[in-house]
């Protein structure tokens, strides 16, 4: 007896069988509690590149989501959404800050400026210009996090603020590459533009002492 013909299946349907079966699938007591639990949403006011913008939102909701799912600021980045790739900085207050581990809501009443509040096309931060200037990216998915985060790091040095490989703790850091390369090591570049962001950086560095 021929099988196949008796039960005539497609690729087509089977893929189709195998998805409703795990569809249906029921879910656990905690899964359909999570999934049915109401979110709390907020009214929180943040002024971003200088404008005071108020957002409802899901207390849950990151600094990178209100950017750029709420505000449509798509230059920062979502690399990781776990803090590891630096691709999301921002500066907060004139600090760097990874924007995917900080929630809206703790940023009430901040000043985040993100890559569209550093320059514009027209008028680039001495940063953006550094970068195209020195070819500090390839593809550019990391660049708004990098560059974020060069002005910070130019910004501590300023205030004095040691890393982990400054000799002496209570010195003004040196504007030397290792200073630059540690300080930067949070923002991963996949495209390894690594020298040529640190050119940049100590160009900006060497105009500003
Ligand atoms: Fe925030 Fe990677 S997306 S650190
Ligand atoms: Fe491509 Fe950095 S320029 S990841």
């Amino acid at each position: 007896m021929d099988c196949t013909a008796a039960i005539p299946i497609s690729r087509r349907n089977l893929l189709i069988a195998g998805a409703s079966a795990t569809a249906a699938v029921p879910l656990s007591a905690e899964a359909q509690a999570a999934a049915t639990e109401a979110a709390i949403v907020s009214s929180v006011s943040l002024e971003v590149n200088g404008t005071t913008r108020t957002l409802e939102i899901d207390t849950r909701t990151t600094l990178l989501d209100a950017l750029r799912e709420h505000l449509h600021l798509t230059g920062t980045k979502k690399g990781c959404d776990q803090g590891q790739c630096g691709a999301c900085t921002v500066l907060v207050n004139g600090r760097r800050t990874v924007s995917c581990l900080s929630l809206a809501v703790m940023n009430a009443g901040a000043k985040i400026t993100t890559i569209e509040g550093l320059g514009t096309p027209a008028s680039l931060h001495p940063m953006q210009a550094a970068f195209i200037k020195h070819d500090g990216y390839q593809c550019g998915y990391c660049t708004p996090g990098q560059i974020c985060s060069a002005v910070g790091v130019l910004d501590e040095i300023q205030r004095g603020v040691p890393s982990h490989v400054s000799a002496d703790l209570t010195a003004q850091p040196l504007l030397s590459a290792a200073e630059l390369r540690e300080r930067m090591s949070g923002n991963i570049c996949r495209c390894g533009a690594y020298s040529n962001i640190v050119d940049a950086i100590s160009e900006v560095a060497g105009a500003r002492s």
